[in-house]
């Protein structure tokens, strides 16, 4: 049994929660749950980012308080991750005293470690990032004086303070020498190749500190200075696991397994980050596991483009379970993918209406008929054993991964191979006896498998069918391996056939 501790980023509040902050959550949720199934005791953390320029204009523009703005949309964020079955252990608001108190010890920590120094700094600023641009960065208009962000498109800003900055340039050989010791620190392999080519490409030092606003975290050493958004939002991670109030809790969860996160911040991850941890005498993150956007219409889903998708939408269509299996399968981590709507029915009904739910159904139905509601054992040496063997492997190998979609591939061939198997046997023809018993026994098995198998995607309708099998207790309580070996399913049970656990939908 080992510890697991993974992270979502932290969301900005001046925006609601949409479908690509839902990949990143749910895709950590699978992930924890698939954990707590193999007897891992697990910390998932999330919540969101509420300092900074960017917060404190949105708060303006709608006449209220960057705090009000805050508590608002900060409730919307946990209202999206009840209605996705997210189970976070913690979700940890940057305004929270505890914060603040672990970012001024880690802070000072760092300053005290040399690592920070005040300078005058004039420069190309992005508000939307809340980040400065280098030239060579900068994305040139025609007729404009001053280019665009180039990861927003929109105008940059001049702006001129006296900031405090973090020595980074001090941590390039560090730096390299760390992912040269730890190859499976950025996941997957071309974002670390664009990691380590940008650490090669030579580290600027970088403005830590605002002093034009006061909606931040103040620097301990100087209270005119708050912390530049970056620096109080990254610690996060420090601070829900216990750093300025609890070492004991902070000593059983550091370092985290795993930061997920967008393409678009794994330079604050994999690079500013550690460094900055290895200055406060604090070690790297195991892994920074990025994936790509999700775009919509090609474009990357933001406020701007309007073409932002709320989850709750998608949920009344296709129901909880129905929006983490798409994602989770049809989304590849680590490349960009383009969310279809007709993409996601096809999905549904091929592999959740068509293939498992027509597989419960099927069983159930004849379970009825011709066993009196009373499910059989499985043979050993069943024709599915091998098969359910091989899904057990390709399962845990495809979680490992970190690759969800291969995990539910590897899951969904089970899935196939028992209706397959269904349709060669046609236990709705036979007579009953002996031989209809062993096939009706290994088709009960096989979804109690995939129900264990498939509950980190869709514990919902995992659990249901675990219930309609007549099993006691639900796939929460199972500790895998042990508990997806064939034969663990004892007959004599009785069988629910229910209502369809996924209705088919059209387009
Ligand atoms: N607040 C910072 C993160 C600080 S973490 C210490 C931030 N917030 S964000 O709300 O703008 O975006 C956070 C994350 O949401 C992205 O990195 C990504 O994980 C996810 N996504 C936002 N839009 C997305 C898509 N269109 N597609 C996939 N994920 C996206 O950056």
């Amino acid at each position: 049994m080992g510890r697991f501790y993974a992270t979502t980023p932290i969301y900005y509040v001046n925006d609601a929660p949409h479908i690509g902050h839902a990949y990143t959550t749910v895709t950590g949720d699978a992930l924890c749950r698939w954990r707590r199934l193999q007897g891992d005791e697990v910390f998932y953390l999330t919540g969101t980012d509420e300092h900074g320029l960017k917060m404190l204009r949105a708060a303006e523009a709608q006449g209220i308080s960057p705090k009000e703005l805050a508590d608002r949309n900060s409730a919307r964020f946990r209202q999206a991750w009840d209605e996705l079955a997210i189970d976070y252990d913690q979700f940890i608001r940057t305004s929270e005293a505890r914060h603040y108190q672990a970012v001024q010890r880690f802070l000072q920590a760092v300053y005290d470690n040399g690592d920070i120094e005040l300078r005058t700094y004039e420069g190309l600023y992005c508000v939307a990032c809340e980040a400065y641009y280098a030239e060579a960065e900068v994305v040139a208009v025609e007729g404009q004086e001053l280019g665009n962000c180039p990861v927003h498109g929109r105008p940059l800003e001049v702006l001129t303070e006296e900031n405090y900055f973090f020595l980074l340039s001090r941590y390039q050989e560090r730096l390299l020498d760390w992912y040269g010791r730890n190859p499976g620190a950025v996941y997957p392999e071309t974002r670390r190749n664009e990691v380590l080519a940008f650490i090669k490409g030579g580290l600027q030092d970088i403005s830590m500190s605002r002093s034009s606003f006061r909606w931040g975290v103040p620097l301990p050493w100087d209270e005119r200075h708050v912390a530049w958004v970056w620096f109080d939002a990254l610690p996060n991670y420090i601070s829900a696991a216990g750093y300025g109030d609890d070492p004991d809790f902070f000593q059983r969860w550091w370092p985290p397994a795993y930061h997920l996160v967008g393409k678009d911040i794994i330079r604050f991850h994999a690079v500013y980050w550690p460094a900055m941890l290895m200055s406060a005498g604090l070690e790297p993150p195991r892994c920074v596991a990025a994936h790509g956007w999700l775009l919509v219409g090609g474009e990357k889903m933001s406020k701007t483009s309007l073409n932002q998708i709320a989850p709750a939408d998608l949920v009344a269509e296709f129901g909880v379970d129905g929006f983490r299996y798409h994602f989770l399968r049809d989304s590849s981590f680590g490349p960009d993918g383009d969310f279809s709507y007709e993409g996601m029915v096809n999905r549904y009904n091929a592999d959740l209406a068509n293939q498992l739910g027509n597989l419960f159904s099927r069983v159930a139905t004849v379970v009825a008929r011709k066993c009196g509601g009373t499910g059989s054992r499985p043979q050993s040496g069943s024709p599915l054993q091998q098969a359910a063997a091989e899904a057990v492997a390709g399962a845990t190998a495809g979680w490992a991964k970190p690759a969800p979609s291969e995990a539910l591939e590897a899951t969904w061939k089970l899935v196939r191979e028992a209706n397959a198997y269904l349709e060669a046997n046609e236990p709705w023809k036979a007579e009953p006896g002996p031989a209809l018993d062993s096939v009706l026994g290994d088709a009960l098995e096989a979804l109690r498998i995939v129900s264990l198998l498939a509950w980190p995607a869709i514990p919902a309708a995992a659990s249901e069918i675990w219930r309609r099998l007549g099993l006691p207790g639900a796939p929460a309580d199972q500790r895998l391996p042990e508990a997806a070996s064939w034969g663990g399913y004892p007959g004599g049970l009785q069988v629910e056939k229910g209502q369809a656990l996924f209705p088919r939908l059209s387009v």
